[in-house]
């Protein structure tokens, strides 16, 4: 199962149709979920999913982290905010931070960054911009990527000023061999 993961407020944005375009290209059992949809709560920095192994808030977060250790891949993608990713996907990402002490997955080499239980999952990466930026956007989810030790197969920048990315026909393409590779990538 690929999880998709977007982080744009539009449903009837860029970023959500590039995401489904990989979704639909890759031709497996996929789960799209919005982040505007879950009721995500930022990071507090508490560091009590070190000791208590979960993080203390119960909210849309505490469903993703199930959906990301059972996935066999991911599809994220961001609008491009000032050169950065969505404060959606920041959050995520953050959040994501108590994946490492749940008490399961790869060893990390460094042990105060716990462990890896994402490790080795095909990602694949992607950005929608109006101009320019694309490259932080994805370099910040490309960080992600391999912090978890995932298997990043590839990703897409989307300029698409302020219309439709769907009728940009190279773009749409790229993002069906996006979905192409991360199905390759699973076998
Ligand atoms: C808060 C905010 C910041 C943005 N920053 C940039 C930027 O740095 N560079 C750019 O070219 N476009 C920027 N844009 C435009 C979006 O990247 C663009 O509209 C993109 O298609 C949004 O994705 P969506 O269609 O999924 O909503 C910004 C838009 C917003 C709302």
């Amino acid at each position: 199962m690929i999880l998709g993961i977007c982080g744009s407020g539009r449903k009837e944005g860029n970023t959500g149709a590039l995401v489904e375009e990989v979704l639909k290209a890759a031709g497996t059992e996929s789960e799209l979920v919005w982040l505007i949809d879950i009721n995500l709560g930022y990071c507090t920095g508490c560091w009590r999913c070190v000791s208590e192994g979960k993080c203390w808030q119960e909210d849309g977060m505490t469903e993703l982290y199930k959906k990301m250790i059972d996935c066999d891949a991911m599809v994220i993608g961001s609008p491009c905010y000032y050169g950065e990713v969505s404060g959606l996907v920041k959050s995520m990402m953050d959040r994501s931070i108590a994946l490492g002490y749940m008490g399961f997955g790869k060893e990390s080499e460094t042990p105060m960054h716990g462990r890896k239980p994402l490790a080795d999952k095909p990602a694949a990466v992607l950005s929608a911009v109006a101009g320019h930026g694309v490259e932080g956007a994805l370099k910040t989810m490309e960080k992600f990527v391999n912090y978890g030790e995932m298997n990043f197969v590839g990703k897409l920048g989307a300029i698409a000023g302020m219309g439709d990315v769907r009728e940009l026909d190279d773009v749409m393409s790229e993002a069906r061999a996006l979905g192409k590779k991360i199905r390759e990538a699973m076998k």
